[in-house]
Parts: C-alpha cells; sequence; structure tokens
C-alpha cells in the first residue's frame, strides 16, 4: 500500500505510514471521483549512482532530473503530486479532466523516458489509468488506479514504459505497444494485463484520416456551405463560415466533404488543445501544403516582407514579429494563393485557438479584399465562452449549428459500419442519439468486446472533460440535475445545492444550454422548469463524478424535495427508487440505514402492488424484487416475495417463480402467517401447472387444502385464488361446468375482499368456461352486459367484455367487429407483460378465425404462441397450440405439415389432458382421409368422438361429430347423417349458427332422397 501522504511503500496490512505515520485507511474529504491517469517514474540504479557519483555533482544531476520530469509533465498537463525520493509520481486529470488524458500521459511518459538519458540516467515507468477520488481542488487521490500505476513501474524494466490496460484502449489508436505476459502484481489478486510502449505513431496530418463511413445525411447544411462557397467566387468578397456543434456531432466531417467537393485549392490547418509555441500551428501546417512560400507569395516588397512575417510566426526565423504583423503577413498569402484559384481555407477545432489566433482568423475575413476566399471553421460551443461575438450577426458570416442525425441516418450509418443484426443497429442507434462519434465507438466496443453495450472509456472520457471544463459552480449544477435523471428540474437542482448557491443556479443553467449540455425541457412538477441532459451519456458522466457518499445523501434531499412538491401525487416508485439509490450506496460504503431501506422498499412494494393491480406484470415483478431485496430478514419479506412469485410466473418466468414462492411458503410458515403461506402455496402450484412436472391432481387437492385451512378465518382472497386454481384444474380436465362454479365461487370471494383488482381477475377467469362451454350464446353475451354493468369503470373490464362478445358474435356469424376485439383484448395483455396468458390469447383469435374460416390469419396468430410456448419451455400448451395449428394449414392444403403438427401434439400432450386426446386425433382423421386412407380416417375420428363423450366443451365436441360425419360422407356410410345430426344438436344448444349451418350443409349433402337438378 502506497502511503498518501508521503508516497512511502507500506506493507498492506499497516495501518499507518512507517515513514510519516498518517493513517493509511483515512479516505481523504472525498469529493469527486473522477477517472484519471496516474504516472509512476524512477529513476534505476540510483544506489550505484551514488557510489560512482561525487557528492555536489549528484545532487545537481538529480535536481535536473527532477526538473525535467516536473517540467514534461507539467507541459501535457499533468500535476505532479510529489516526489519521492528519485520517484515522481503525477495525475493526468486532476483539478480538470482531458478527453485526452490518457494520451498524453504516455506522450510524458516517453519524454520523460528519453530526457533523462540524455542526462546519463535511466528509469522505468508505469502508467495506469482508473477511477479515483479527490478532494475538490486537491490533487491528492486515492484509488486501486494508483496502487496499480506505482506496481506496473515496479515491474518495468530499465528504460521501459509499461501501460495499463484501461490506458492502452485509450491511447490505441496512438501508440504502438506490445502486450507483455499477464503480471502478478503485489497486491493484486488476479493476473493484471499490461502492455510495452514502443513509440507513438505518427501524427495524422488533419483531414487525412483514413474514413471508416460513407456520409450520410446534413443535405442542406453541405448545401449552404457550397453555397457560401459560391458567394465568395461570385462576389470575391471573403466569406466566413463555422461549423458549431457538441463533440462527435460530426463538424470535422461536414468540412471533409465540402473539401472533397470544392472546387478551389483548399489549405488545411487544425488549433492544438495543448502544447508549446501552438499559437500558430495551424498556419504552420498550412505552411507546409503550400512549400515554398515565397514563390507563392506575389514579387515586390510586400512580398517578402509577409515570407519574412510568416516566418517569423512559425519558428523559421529568429526575427520576431506582433501578432498584428503576422496577420497581416498571412492575409498577402492567402490574397496572393487566392487571386490564382479560388480559395477554401479551414481551420479546424478553433475552440481551442489562442486569443491572438481567433483574432488573426477574423482580421483575414474582414480585410482581405477582392478574392474569391472561404475560411471554414470548426469549433465547439466553448468558443463562444473565449468569443461570444463569433456569432453575432455578420454580412459575410454563416454560423451552422449541427443538430444530431436523424434516426434514419444513423441507422444507415451503423449498418455502413457493418453492424447488421436489427437489434443491435436499434439498440446503438437508442443510444448514441444522432451523435455519429458515438455510433462509430458503441461499433467498434461492441465488436471488440463481442457483448454489452457499455460506454466506451473514449466516450467517457470526452463527456467527463466536457463537465471538467466547467467553472465549479456548474459542474455542481449538473451533478445536482442528474441526481433526477436525464430530465431535471431547477427547483431540484437548487435544493440539492448549499443554501449559499441557490441563488445563482438560474444564471448557471442558461450557461449549460448555451454549452449544449442541456436544454430546456417540459417540466413535470408544476411552476417549476425542466431541462434535460443533452444526451443520456452527459448524465451519466455527470453523476459518474459524485462520490458515492454523497450520492447517498443527495438521492434522499432529492425524495424530500419531490414529496414536498407532489405531496401525495408524488409517484411511489419514483421516491422509492431514490430512497433505493440511497440506501444501495450508503451499503457500498459499509453505512447501510436500514431505515432508508424499509422506506423504499415500502413504497417501492405499494407501486409494485399497482402495478399488479393494474396487471402490469413485468413491472410488479421488477419492483417487489427490488423491495424485497431491500429488506433481507424483514416480517413483510415473505409477503413481498408471494406477489413476486405471482408476477413472475405471469410473465413466463416459472423456474424464478418457484424459487420465490418456495422461499414464500417456507417464511410464511416459520412466520405463523398462514394467509401468506397459502397465497403462496396456491401460486405455487398454480405455477407447478406450467411446467413440465405439472400434475393436475396435486393442483386440485392444494386448492381444496387452501380451502379448507382459511375457510374459518374467512380469508377471501385466499379462499377466491383457491377457487381459481380449482378452476383451472378443471379446464385441464376439460370439464367445462365444474370450471364454471368454480370460477363462480373465486369471483364471489374476491367481491368479499373489496379488492376491484381481484374482483376482475377472477371475472376474467370466468370467460373459458363461457366461451366454451354449454353456455349458450345469447347467455354469453349477457355475461358480457353485466360485467360492464358491474365493472365497466375498469378499462381492461372494457378490453375484456368486448373480446367475449367477439367469441359469440363470430359464433352467430357476425364476424365485423369481431377480430378487432378479439385481436385488441390480446395486444392489451401483451402491454401488460402477462406473456402467458398473451400465448394463450391466440386461442381466443384462433376461435374467431375458425369460424370465419380466415385461415391465414388463424396460423399466423398461432405460430407466434407456438414459438412463445416452445421458448418458455411449456410443453403441455403448446401441445394443443400445435393441434390448432394443424387445422390451419390443412385447411390451407399443406396435409404433410399438418400430420407432423398432429404427431407433435400427440407426443407433447399429457396424458390426463382430453382436450387435447380428442384435438389431435381429430387433425390425424382429416390428415388421413385426405391422403386417402379412409379406414385410418374413419378409426380415428370415431375415436375422437368417443373421448369426447368426457370434455365438456360443446362447441368443440360438436366439431369432432361433425369430422366424422365428414369422413362418413366420403366413405358413403349413411351414419354420416346421424353424426351430423348430432353435431346440428350440440350447436343449436350452444346457439352456435354457423356451427349449425355446417352440420345442416352436411345433412343436407347427405339427404336420403337427394332432389336432383
Ligand atoms: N454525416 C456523417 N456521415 C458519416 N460519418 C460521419 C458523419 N458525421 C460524422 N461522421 C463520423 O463521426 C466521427 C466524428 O465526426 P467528427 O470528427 O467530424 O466530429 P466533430 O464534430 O468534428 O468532433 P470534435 O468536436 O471532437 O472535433 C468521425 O469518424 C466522422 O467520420
Ligand atoms: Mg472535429
Amino acid at each position: 500500500m502506497i502511503c498518501p501522504s508521503c508516497g512511502r511503500e507500506n506493507a498492506d496490512d499497516a495501518r499507518f505510514c512507517s515513514a510519516c505515520g498518517s493513517p493509511l485507511e483515512v479516505e481523504p474529504a472525498a469529493d469527486v471521483r473522477k477517472t484519471v491517469t496516474v504516472v509512476f517514474c524512477d529513476l534505476v540504479g540510483s544506489t550505484s549512482l551514488g557510489e560512482r557519483t561525487d557528492p555536489e555533482a549528484l545532487r545537481e544531476l538529480m535536481s535536473r532530473y527532477h526538473r525535467e520530469l516536473r517540467t514534461i509533465l507539467e507541459r501535457h498537463g499533468g500535476s505532479v503530486e510529489k516526489f519521492v525520493g528519485d520517484a515522481a509520481m503525477a495525475v493526468f486529470g486532476l483539478p480538470q479532466v482531458h478527453e485526452d488524458d490518457a494520451l498524453r500521459a504516455v506522450r510524458a511518459a516517453i519524454e520523460m523516458r528519453d530526457a533523462v538519458a540524455t542526462l546519463g540516467l535511466k528509469v522505468r515507468i508505469g502508467v495506469n489509468t482508473g477511477e479515483v477520488v479527490a478532494g475538490a481542488g486537491e490533487t491528492f487521490v486515492t484509488g486501486d488506479a494508483v496502487n496499480v500505476a506505482a506496481r506496473l513501474e515496479q515491474a518495468a524494466g530499465t528504460g521501459e514504459v509499461l501501460i495499463g490496460a484501461a490506458t492502452e484502449r485509450l491511447v490505441r489508436s496512438r501508440i504502438r505497444a506490445d502486450a507483455t505476459e499477464p503480471l502478478a502484481l503485489k497486491g493484486k489478486s488476479e493476473l493484471v494485463s499490461a502492455f510495452r510502449v514502443r513509440e507513438l505513431r505518427d501524427d495524422i496530418p488533419a483531414f487525412t484520416r483514413p474514413i471508416a463511413a460513407p456520409f450520410v445525411g446534413r443535405k442542406t447544411e453541405l448545401a449552404r456551405l457550397e453555397q457560401a462557397l459560391e458567394t465568395a467566387v461570385g462576389t470575391r468578397a471573403p466569406q466566413l463560415a463555422t461549423i458549431v456543434g457538441p463533440p462527435g456531432i460530426g463538424k470535422s466531417r461536414l468540412a471533409r466533404e465540402l473539401i472533397g467537393r470544392a472546387n478551389a485549392r483548399v489549405l488545411v490547418g487544425r488549433c492544438l488543445s495543448y502544447g508549446e509555441g501552438i499559437t500558430y500551428w495551424p498556419l504552420q501546417e498550412m505552411v507546409s501544403q503550400i512549400g515554398d512560400v515565397r514563390a507563392a507569395l506575389e514579387e515586390g516588397p510586400d512580398g517578402d516582407l509577409a515570407a519574412v512575417r510568416i516566418a517569423g510566426a512559425i519558428g523559421d526565423s529568429d526575427t520576431p514579429s506582433t501578432p498584428e504583423e503576422i496577420a497581416w503577413g498571412a492575409r498577402k498569402l492567402f490574397e496572393a494563393i487566392a487571386r490564382v484559384d479560388p480559395l477554401l481555407v479551414v481551420f479546424d477545432d478553433i475552440h481551442w485557438a489562442e486569443p491572438t489566433f481567433l483574432d488573426l482568423v477574423e482580421y483575414l475575413t474582414t480585410f482581405a479584399q477582392e478574392i474569391p476566399l472561404l475560411v471554414l471553421c470548426t469549433a465547439r460551443a466553448d468558443l463562444f465562452d473565449q468569443r461570444p461575438t463569433w456569432t453575432a450577426p455578420r454580412p459575410n458570416a454563416t454560423v451552422l449549428m449541427l443538430e444530431p442525425l436523424s434516426a434514419d441516418d444513423c441507422a444507415e450509418l451503423v449498418s455502413d459500419l457493418g453492424e447488421s443484426s436489427s437489434d443491435t443497429v436499434e439498440r446503438i442507434v437508442e443510444t448514441a442519439e444522432g451523435n455519429p462519434l458515438f455510433v462509430e465507438q458503441l461499433v467498434a466496443t461492441l465488436a471488440e468486446e463481442g457483448a454489452g453495450l457499455e460506454v466506451p472509456p473514449t466516450l467517457q472520457a470526452l463527456l467527463t472533460a466536457r463537465i471538467d471544463r466547467l467553472a465549479e459552480p456548474e459542474r455542481a449544477v449538473m451533478e445536482r440535475g442528474s441526481v433526477e435523471g436525464r430530465l431535471f428540474h431547477r427547483g431540484a437542482v437548487a435544493a440539492l445545492l448549499p443554501e449559499p448557491d441557490r441563488g445563482e443556479v438560474g444564471g448557471q443553467l442558461l450557461t449549460l444550454v448555451r454549452k449544449e449540455l442541456i436544454r430546456p425541457d417540459h417540466a413535470i412538477v408544476p411552476g417549476d422548469d425542466g431541462f434535460r441532459f443533452g444526451h443520456a451519456l452527459i448524465r451519466d458522466a455527470a453523476y459518474d463524478e459524485i462520490p458515492k457518499r454523497q450520492r447517498a445523501v443527495l438521492h434522499q434531499s432529492y425524495a424530500a424535495w419531490l414529496t414536498s412538491r407532489l405531496g401525495d401525487d408524488a409517484p411511489d416508485e419514483i421516491i422509492g427508487y431514490h430512497l433505493e439509490q440511497s440506501y444501495r450506496y450508503g451499503a457500498e460504503l459499509g453505512a447501510a440505514d436500514p431505515v432508508v431501506g424499509e422506506w423504499a422498499a415500502d413504497l417501492l412494494a405499494r407501486a409494485g402492488e399497482a402495478a399488479h393491480a393494474r396487471g402490469d406484470m413485468h413491472a410488479a415483478a421488477n419492483l417487489l424484487g427490488r423491495a424485497a431485496d431491500l429488506i433481507p430478514g424483514h416480517p413483510r419479506r415473505p409477503e413481498l416475495l408471494a406477489g413476486l412469485g405471482a408476477a413472475l410466473h405471469a410473465t413466463g418466468e416459472i423456474e424464478r417463480a418457484r424459487s420465490m414462492l418456495t422461499e414464500a411458503v417456507s417464511l410464511g410458515n416459520a412466520a405463523g402467517d398462514g394467509h401468506v403461506e397459502w397465497l403462496a402455496r396456491i401460486e405455487l402450484a398454480a405455477t407447478d401447472l406450467e411446467s413440465e412436472s405439472g400434475d393436475v391432481e396435486e393442483a386440485f387437492r392444494e386448492g381444496k387444502a387452501a380451502i379448507a385451512a382459511r375457510e374459518s378465518a374467512g380469508d377471501h382472497e385466499v379462499l377466491a385464488r383457491a377457487w381459481h386454481l380449482i378452476g383451472t384444474t378443471h379446464n385441464w380436465r376439460s370439464q367445462a361446468a365444474e370450471w364454471r362454479d368454480a370460477s363462480e365461487q373465486a369471483v364471489t370471494h374476491a367481491r368479499e375482499t373489496g379488492d376491484l383488482a381481484l374482483e376482475v381477475r377472477m371475472a376474467i377467469g370466468l370467460a373459458g368456461p363461457i366461451v366454451y362451454g354449454p353456455v349458450p350464446v345469447d347467455e354469453g353475451l349477457r355475461f358480457a352486459d353485466d360485467l360492464m354493468a358491474r365493472l365497466g369503470d375498469v378499462p381492461e373490464v372494457q378490453g375484456f367484455a368486448a373480446h367475449v362478445r367477439s367469441h359469440m358474435r363470430a359464433r352467430l356469424g357476425e364476424f365485423d367487429g369481431a377480430f378487432e376485439g378479439a385481436n385488441a383484448w390480446r395486444h392489451h395483455i401483451h402491454e401488460l407483460g402477462q406473456d402467458i396468458m398473451f400465448a394463450g390469447t391466440a386461442a381466443c383469435v384462433w376461435d374467431v378465425c375458425s369460424w370465419a374460416r380466415d385461415w391465414t390469419h388463424g396460423e399466423q396468430v398461432l405460430r407466434e404462441s407456438y414459438e412463445m410456448f416452445e421458448q418458455m419451455g411449456m410443453n403441455a400448451r403448446r401441445s394443443t397450440i400445435a393441434a390448432h395449428l394443424g387445422e390451419a394449414v390443412l385447411h390451407q392444403g399443406r396435409v404433410d405439415e399438418a400430420a407432423s403438427l398432429s404427431i407433435e401434439s400427440e407426443q407433447l400432450g399429457t396424458s390426463d389432458d382430453v382436450y387435447n386426446d380428442m384435438a389431435w386425433r381429430r387433425l390425424r382423421a382429416k390428415v388421413a382421409s385426405a391422403r386417402g386412407d379412409l379406414d385410418q380416417a374413419r378409426a380415428l375420428a370415431e375415436h375422437a368422438v368417443e373421448i369426447a363423450a368426457g370434455v365438456g366443451f360443446l362447441d368443440e365436441v360438436a366439431l369432432a361429430w361433425l369430422d366424422l360425419a365428414g369422413i362418413l360422407q366420403v366413405v358413403g356410410d349413411p351414419e354420416a347423417r346421424r353424426a351430423a345430426t348430432e353435431a346440428l344438436g350440440l350447436f343449436e344448444r350452444k346457439g352456435n349458427l354457423v356451427g349449425a349451418r355446417w352440420a345442416r350443409e352436411l345433412l343436407d349433402q347427405t339427404s336420403p332422397s337427394p332432389r336432383r337438378a
């Protein structure tokens, strides 16, 4: 462990530094978390150097050594944290993060290594990037990244620079390095990968970097730039155009597109973010493109003088020039060139330009005379900090603000970059929010990592750097806003700031808007102002800078603020979320506050129950799961787990549901809470029914046992659910009348609880027996009307009643609107995330389709469910869907497909599922008939009719008879009439006009005394 005070190496378990006595564990007054790059540099062989060298000379040498290191580190923007003997430690990223900190650090390392060699010394250097905490305004950091950097330095050979993997990722495109064997570093339990730096790659001249993908979008912007160039050529009045926008939005690329199209001589130069003597760097680049400046300038004294001025600017002459003289020289140069050809001069990244250079650019476009010149600049909004007047309207100036690319353009870019899976394309487009640089980096990370769409470190650095460039109060505003989320309110920011800082918030927010970090948006809280982070990743970057201890506090303060503003309207889910965050960060730091945890759990549970009540099962599962996690060992946990299990069951997560419910049963039992125990037991039995091992008899017994156990206590909720379970077992056994009775019991008990949502849920359970059982069609329609009269205020009930009507109307041959009703219900269930039920509703749509003989639509819906049940591993459910699907394809003439579906249905079905037994035989009988195997057809159809005797679903039994009648008719057996008559009788009992018509048609065809025309 390295002492944070003096840098001395200490034993890993030491609590105090052996050299200076400072406590080693103490965290500094932590104010910011940052990703920084740490450099350790140590002299090799200093002991023997001391033996060999005269002390006086040694002292002189060492102080030169120290000076050299400090100069180099500081020139690259590093802050030298300390010198310990011969070793130096420096941090890049404090007090301010730069987007290229890692590269700066590696460059400095290489320079240090080479510079000390000229002193006859040798060093070894370690560089590593990672998250640290530091006191505000201090350069004093703690974090694993520091230790690893120190260890890398120790592991480095003489004259070597070793960098960590995180650093390497950030500088990969700019240096050459070789991976070392993974290193076993002291104090690290795992091997650490590291890279040995060879050299910097050559700098790539501006606008020549290879392009990854074709240009997309930006048609209008490009047209405006071309227009500006045309104006310059047409009027010979110099034009200035500036492309403005956040990093990566495509400013340079747009400029490059113009360069590619311009019919003009082009000179390009870019402003550098740091370095010595960089003021005229862009000019220097242009000069090297021109080659012989003297030749380019015109003959005469002005030309000579201009050449001298320019040489002075770029360090080619000892004659110093003033900025004004240099600007004049540059103007003369450009004028001379533009007299020969139209000239396009591009200055990239002028937000980094020195003020002197900005003056030069403005001077150039104001004073250049009578030449076809377009000066094109690119800049981030930071430029306006320095030079607010840049946007001032001027006759010859254009400012182009680049907006994010459209989603379509982005998607095109993603696929141009080689990403083809439509899912991934969509996710990248969503994350990148129109920023092409983000698109590129996300695609690259994905290709590298193979999985996960994490924020690439390069973007992280870019975004953090933008925030770090802000003045402290503005940054504080960003951080407070990020606690609320992507969308935040002025009032919340103020409330989370210390009292004295609140007055300035309005102005600071405006500054942030101007800098394109945030933009105004709708306020959710009445009477407040809303803002939105310009990009989700900006919000994340701001949030990441807040130390966890402070996050814990801020989330709690935010919850308090929102509650104070919205009172009872404050959404449980949101307040619960912030308290949850507060609790979690506290827990991570070993200071979990159980009161906050319980409070959060309470609110999340309430939100979860509300979601459950409105049937939104994915949300319910999420919220209840989070609530349960917050209160291990709490008396409420079993209840939450029971609810969670039910929600998971509904979403089709059977295995997780079972494990939650099993825990709920045992916790409920241990706590002597019969209500919760039985709720969980019933749900567990219902869930088991969906799984491979599902046992209908067992579930039935469990339902009865629940009633026996909870009847005397008047526990209507348990009773309702128990009857519902019993009803389900009757459904599995095709006992429609019993199913209906049980469902009615369930509704009655549910009504007793006064819980409307429960009553609705139980009433929905009545639909099955009413639609498929012996209940006549008109009674079914009345059922729907009654339900509407009683519970019609619940939107869910409206959809549900409409769907029951669809089933009934289809039997009356009224197909108009029947599909809509069934489909709307199905869609509703889908939106609620009740995946099992959704897959089940295919049977509803199929029911309507089958009476309407719309086989293609039926097939499509069934296939979707078939696949869902397959994915969820629910074979028993899939077996029946397979039989229906077989019917749908058979009617479309696909006999072989129908044959294999009938086999599948047979194999997947459980032994006690009589309905399925009947269904696959009916299908196979028709397959056999279609193939001309009439004996088999007949045998199967007769068998199906036999089984149908035990099936309580009237229409289905009638259809079995009708199938048999059809086959007998083909065979020419007069028994066909009797079978059709059976079918007719059943259809008439049901009031099924469509079925009855089919039966009559068949009877007509088999008429004993056929009338001949
Ligand atoms: N319209 C576009 N079509 C295709 N690729 C684009 C487009 N715009 C930008 N890109 C690509 O996205 C990346 C980022 O663009 P660019 O370098 O122009 O951003 P910038 O706005 O100049 O950012 P910075 O402020 O960092 O200089 C580049 O690789 C560029 O080629
Ligand atoms: Mg650029």
